[in-house]
């Protein structure tokens, strides 16, 4: 019998999925891994090694050298970048305003889907991120589409600033749709509903409920599979 599965949480920026995802994960005793934190790793690296992300053969290189490890803590996970803990470096405005042209390429896409699926591999895992349910892990047993109207999404993302990097609401809710356009509109795994996964639109839910809901619906899965 199977007594643990694999949830899939993929949607656009904002919607909710790491927050709800660490939440579900905590609650079933499961390991929340944050992929986007991933591309956001890379990103600062190239950033750092002043290779833009049309540089595909400078990209490929840096990729094949990349020393990149998720620590579960506590509260989530701590991203290390070649021993460096770089959890609140990658959150910069640099970086989330570049990450979805460097997630663009075929290399980077490639070399962190695999890691992705190797961190999956042993099932009890909570991923979030946009080509989960997709490409990453299509025989996810749980695969959920966790969107919010853009609105309400950026209102979310500007109630987390503060006045170190206070950024307008027009401004981000513009950066937002521009970041999801590029993600939907990519060529290599593009941002879109998993025919197999349940749509959620979270605009008028509380975390709590979306949550709870989910973890109901892993519970009834895992009730399911292991009959
Ligand atoms: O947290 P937020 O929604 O702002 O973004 P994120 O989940 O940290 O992802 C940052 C970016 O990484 C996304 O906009 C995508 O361009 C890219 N990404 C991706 O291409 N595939 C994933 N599985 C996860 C993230
Ligand atoms: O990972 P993703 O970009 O999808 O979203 P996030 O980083 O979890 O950010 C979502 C923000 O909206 C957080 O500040 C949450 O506290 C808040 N929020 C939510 O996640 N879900 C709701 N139903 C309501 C608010």
């Amino acid at each position: 019998t199977i007594d643990r599965i694999n949830i899939a949480i993929d949607g656009p920026a904002g919607a909710g999925k790491s927050t709800v995802a660490r939440k579900v994960a905590a609650e079933l005793s499961y390991v929340y891994v944050d992929t986007g934190a991933m591309y956001r790793a890379v990103t600062l690296l190239a950033q750092r090694n002043g290779i833009g992300p049309e540089q595909a053969a400078d990209l490929h290189k840096l990729i094949e050298g990349l020393d990149l490890k998720l620590q579960p803590t506590s509260t989530g996970q701590k991203i290390m970048l070649h021993n460096e803990d770089v959890t609140e470096l990658i959150r910069s405005r640099e970086v989330t305003t570049q990450v979805s042209h460097y997630a663009a390429n075929e290399y980077v896409r490639q070399k962190l889907g695999d890691m992705q699926r190797e961190l999956a591999s042993h099932k009890g895992i909570v991923m979030d991120g946009r080509d989960i349910g997709t490409h990453v892990l299509p025989d996810a047993e749980l695969k959920i589409f966790l969107t919010a109207s853009v609105k309400e999404r950026a209102r979310r993302r500007h109630q987390e600033l503060n006045d170190s990097n206070y950024v307008p609401l027009e401004q981000l809710e513009a950066e937002i749709a521009a970041r999801d356009k590029l993600d939907e509109t990519r060529e290599i795994a593009p941002l879109i509903q998993a025919e197999d996964a349940v749509f959620l639109d979270t605009s008028h839910m509380t975390i709590e409920e979306v949550v709870s809901y989910i973890v109901k619906l892993g519970q009834s899965k895992l009730m399911g599979v292991s009959e």
